[in-house]
């Protein structure tokens, strides 16, 4: 069967590419105005392009590059780019525009672009003629090939642009430069194979592929001997792991083997979709010791007319019974969910059917957009006649409604022990990090606790930030 190739870049094709990187490495030193080669990567988007980004910057580290959080000194300008909703894109745009600048005052520096955007053929399309002075366009489907892309900008002196289609691949072994201290991500699928009718994820990532269990039980170790206390494992529909490897593992089973490792870390995961979210995982994260109490089960709607338009496959009532499955299993579990407010032909009973839904569960926390057309999908061509005032308006009124929630939720917490990952001190001398259940916490103690989990006893509730105070480390 076709879905059962193997999808994994082939080793030698690694190879090549360090060779490509060595060239470049070379290259780089003889061009640079600094002592080394700077880079300036700038992601956008989710969690898996911030992934995708860590290895980009891995494989620009064994160029030779150092990198800088200031474009104006970078010998390399890349962004790497998203294209959920338009005002992803127009920020693109935006800051591309803004780079012709340093182009003419050192034009020896090379401009980049990546990501889901330019896997959009009218958004490189757009980029080959309006901003003359980018040289590198490349997709999703050939990260792992940066080195060789690279190398041809250097020698080619012509402008390249890679951007195959396609279903995508798996490409493993690559280095990884993690942005986090404390807190790693860790993809163990790419790509969509759902076509919700509003999102260009499937168009621009390719189908869904697994990581093998093997590989992403070795970064997982890598993970923790590097002394990582959080890994959060990625994928757009993390509950549809393994379906497409030759013996099929399911995302519970991957679960428990991570929860399995040795040490002293914490397991999250997103994104859960509600249609392939069973029962067992429920059970999975309430016997574990290690998967933190937190699930993020996007909804995007509370009514079924919009939940058939938009492709999910489940129904209010399917979604709720999970939840009411959840709560009963997990009793402190926190639930986060995103939300789109006026998608084509969402009438006010139907929002008002989310504005129930959303006060029934009783999120902790939400994520809410409105509805952006996506070129090349569904959604985008379906007649949508409300106004994107009264759009706005549902939104702040959905906004309002979830403040109300959220703030009785963090009143209901004072008083408690909660366990916190402590992350860092900010400018006040107060620490900060995250509850289990995925709430922003700040609290007073010493700096020696930065790097480990907490009890921290909550005294005040500050709108969605919780304030409290360090009580001892957890063991
Ligand atoms: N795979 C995840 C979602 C990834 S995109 C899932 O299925 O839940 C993150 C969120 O962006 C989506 O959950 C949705 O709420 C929002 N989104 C996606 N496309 C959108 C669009 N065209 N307009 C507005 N919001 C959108
Ligand atoms: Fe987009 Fe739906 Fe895939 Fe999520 S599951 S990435 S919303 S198509
Ligand atoms: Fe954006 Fe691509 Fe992620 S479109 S949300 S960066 S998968």
């Amino acid at each position: 069967m076709s879905e059962k190739r193997s999808k994994t870049v082939p080793a030698e094709e690694l190879e090549r590419q360090k060779e490509y990187a060595k060239q470049v490495r070379e290259l780089m030193l003889l061009r640079t105005r600094n002592p080394v080669p700077l880079a300036h990567v700038h992601t956008y988007g989710c969690q898996g392009n911030v992934a995708d980004g860590e290895r980009i910057k891995g494989m620009l580290a064994q160029m030779g590059f150092e990198f800088t959080e200031d474009p104006q000194e970078a010998d390399f300008i890349l962004y790497n780019t998203c294209a959920i909703r338009e005002h992803a894109e127009d920020r693109v745009f935006g800051n591309v525009g803004a780079l012709k600048h340093i182009k003419e005052r050192h034009p020896a520096t090379i401009l980049g672009l990546c990501g889901c955007m330019m896997q959009q053929p009218q958004a490189a399309e757009r980029i080959r003629k309006s901003f003359p002075y980018v040289s590198l366009v490349f997709g999703t489907h050939v990260v792992h090939r940066l080195p060789e892309l690279l190398y041809r900008v250097l020698t080619c002196e012509r402008r390249v642009f890679e951007r195959p289609d396609g279903d995508g691949v798996v490409a493993e072994g690559l280095p990884v430069r993690r942005d986090g201290v404390w807190k790693a991500w860790l993809p163990i699928m790419y790509g969509c194979n759902n076509f919700c009718s509003y999102c260009i994820v499937p168009y621009v990532r390719g189908r869904e592929r697994s990581r093998t269990v093997d590989a992403i039980l070795t970064e997982a170790k890598e993970i923790i001997a590097a002394g990582y206390k959080e890994i959060t494992l990625l994928g757009q529909n993390v509950n549809s792991y393994g379906k497409d490897l030759p013996e099929p593992v399911s995302f519970a089973r991957l679960l428990k083997s991570i929860d399995a490792l040795p040490g002293d870390f914490k397991i999250r995961f997103m994104t859960s979709h509600p249609k392939d979210a069973t029962r067992e995982l429920i059970d999975v994260i309430a016997e574990s010791r290690k998967i933190s109490h937190h699930l993020h089960l996007p909804v995007q709607s509370g009514s079924n007319r919009i939940l058939k338009a938009m492709n999910r496959h489940y129904t209010r009532e399917q979604y709720l019974q999970l939840i009411d499955y959840a709560k009963k299993r997990i009793p402190d579990l926190s639930l986060t969910s995103d939300i789109i407010v006026g998608f084509p032909g969402e009438m006010r009973e139907d929002f008002e059917e989310t504005l129930s839904l959303i006060q029934e569960v009783r999120y902790t926390s939400l994520f809410t957009f409105i509805f952006s057309p996506r070129q090349g999908t569904p959604a985008a061509e379906m007649e949508d006649p409300v106004p994107a005032k009264v759009k706005s308006a549902w939104f702040s009124e959905l906004l309002q409604v979830q403040e109300g929630i959220a703030a009785q939720r963090s009143a209901a917490m004072v008083g408690q022990v909660v366990e916190v990952l402590c992350e860092e001190m900010g400018k006040d001398g107060l620490l900060s990090g995250r509850t289990d259940g995925n709430v922003m916490i700040e609290f007073s103690g010493k700096p020696e606790l930065i790097g480990h989990t907490v009890k921290v006893n909550v005294t005040r509730a500050r709108n969605w930030i919780l304030v409290g105070e360090a009580v001892a480390e957890a063991e």
